[in-house]
């Protein structure tokens, strides 16, 4: 069973074609990892690189839709369709050598996600999501795990940041899911690879603070479509406006939102 329409076509070719370029990079950042200057430059230009690669093969195919890309920031022209794009989703991975960073391209239709790709190019998994058409992983379907009770889940986090202030909350949440529920907690620095990984059953949960919209758009249709819930830490829809996303089975939503309050 495979996933194919006009747009899913279209992101794939996209991301297929970035995606050479992101691999051939990967392999020269282990040579800079061990000079002085470091591959920090190096990385940012890669970055650039393949989200112009993206935009310019999505604009080729939809001259009319509008973008909103990490790097570039927004691009308007249609006012109902919009690409949301994270080129390199995990850049922190991919700056130490790490090999589990992604490329994420959403698509929204009058605000909402309608198509979604999150693609691990090491590993070669593309995750693919689609309104009304259910969620994939290298054209096999994708559900959320059926785990009922958080004290068997094992759950997915991010954060903080390098620099980041103020980052008590993020490690009082941590502490209280790892030391409370006594649950394993995994920190692996992609956002959107975590959320393709619960669609996948791989984890049963997510939940981060501070997060922008390009490192969860393509991940909400995902989960939606695999079977689960997308929601703020109340319970509500608000995860862009409150920048605090959870994701979760049906089943243990609400036992995280309880431990989250
Ligand atoms: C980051 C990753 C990371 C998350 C950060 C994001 P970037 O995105 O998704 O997992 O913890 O909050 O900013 O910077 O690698 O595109
Ligand atoms: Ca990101
Ligand atoms: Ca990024």
């Amino acid at each position: 069973m495979r996933l194919s329409s006009p747009n899913i076509n279209i992101m794939v070719k996209a991301c297929r074609k970035a995606a050479k370029i992101l691999i051939r990079d990967f392999g020269e950042i282990e040579k800079l990892q061990v000079s002085l200057k470091g591959p920090g430059d190096f990385v940012s230009t890669a970055d650039k690189k393949v989200e112009k690669i993206i935009i310019d093969e999505l604009a080729i195919a939809r001259p009319n839709y509008s973008i909103l890309s990490e790097e570039v920031g927004e691009i308007n022209n249609d006012e109902e369709f919009r690409w949301i794009i994270d080129p390199i989703d995990g850049t922190a991975n991919f700056l130490h050598g790490l090999p589990h960073f992604s490329i994420s391209i959403g698509l929204e239709k009058n605000k909402e996600i309608i198509c979604g790709l999150i693609y691990d190019p090491i590993k070669d998994e593309m995750f693919l999501g689609e309104k009304g058409n259910g969620s994939f992983l290298n054209n096999q379907r994708m559900r959320v795990s059926a785990r009922s009770q958080l004290k068997n889940c094992m759950i997915v986090t991010g954060g903080p940041k390098h620099g980041l202030k103020n980052s008590e909350k993020i490690l009082k949440e941590y502490e209280k899911f790892s030391s409370e529920i006594l649950i394993p907690v995994r920190k692996f620095g992609s956002a959107a690879l975590d959320m393709a990984y619960v669609a996948a059953g791989r984890f049963d949960g997510f939940w981060q603070r501070n997060l922008s919209y390009w490192d969860i758009a393509a991940g909400i249709i995902l989960v939606k479509e695999a079977g689960g819930f997308v929601t703020d830490f109340e319970g509500n829809n608000k995860y862009v406006e409150n920048k605090t996303i959870l994701v979760a089975n049906s089943k243990i939503n609400e036992e995280m939102i309880k431990v989250l309050k």
